[in-house]
């Protein structure tokens, strides 16, 4: 499977892009700028140059899949949250829609909620519309929500739930691996579920759900 992965240079989108170069998946680095191209030339990983605030059709042409793992981060304002978070996921959408990139996972949120009033609130308001959106589609969907995401070595053990407010933390390397072995899971098309650390080997928490 030809596989876009939308924030690859993040945190969590380098660990995905792993992931997929040593499994049985083609990944595609949808990144901004050309400097970040070194990273994934040295893993053989083809790249190609996109910003989700502008039109991204030549990056999601000929995937079969998209990995929507970008985010405009804490340290930019609001308006970035809702051109990335919000406008640019659903660009992301409708764009696999238009190209015919049939799955489709998003990197969501504990506690997205269009009435967030969190500290937030913004951002679990803007993740919730696109998430919101995504339901919507006839696109096979999967939205993952994590709790605070933290570096350390993943477990590999994980607690799922279909509730998706609440607390908990989770690995960066779980959570990359939950997005990637989900994708040909035909049991986790169409459903939301949070992802947090706990004591289920994640294979066996995936295929539960
Ligand atoms: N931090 C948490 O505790 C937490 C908890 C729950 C969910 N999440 C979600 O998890 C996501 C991933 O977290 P992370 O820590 O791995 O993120 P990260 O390291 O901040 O990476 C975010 C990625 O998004 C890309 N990006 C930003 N704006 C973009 C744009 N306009 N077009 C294309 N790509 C763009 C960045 O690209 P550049 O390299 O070009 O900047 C970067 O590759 C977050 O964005 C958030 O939505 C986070």
């Amino acid at each position: 499977m030809k596989v876009l992965v939308i924030g690859p240079h993040g945190r969590t989108g380098q660990r995905i892009v792993r992931r997929l170069n040593e499994g049985q998946h083609d990944a595609v680095a949808m990144i901004r700028h050309p400097q970040q191209r070194d990273v994934f030339d040295a893993i053989g990983v083809p790249t190609v140059l996109a910003d989700l605030e502008y039109p991204i059709d030549h990056a999601v042409r000929g995937s079969d899949a998209v990995i929507f793992a970008a985010g405009s981060g804490a340290k930019t304002g609001k308006d970035k949250t809702v051109l990335v978070d919000h406008i640019g996921a659903i660009r992301a959408i409708v764009t696999a829609q238009v190209q015919g990139a049939r799955r489709f996972v998003m990197l969501s949120a504990l506690n997205a909620d269009v009435a967030s009033e969190s500290q937030i609130a913004h951002y679990h308001r803007a993740k919730a519309h696109a998430d919101h959106h995504l339901r919507e589609t006839d696109l096979d969907w999967t939205i993952i929500c994590p709790g605070g995401l933290f570096d350390d070595p993943g477990t590999g053990r994980v607690a799922i739930a279909d509730d998706l407010h609440g607390t908990g933390r989770t690995s960066r390397d779980n959570l990359a691996a939950a997005l990637v072995d989900c994708l040909e899971l035909e049991n986790t098309f169409r459903k939301s579920f949070s992802l947090v650390e706990g004591e289920t080997p994640l294979d066996e928490a995936l295929r539960a759900i």
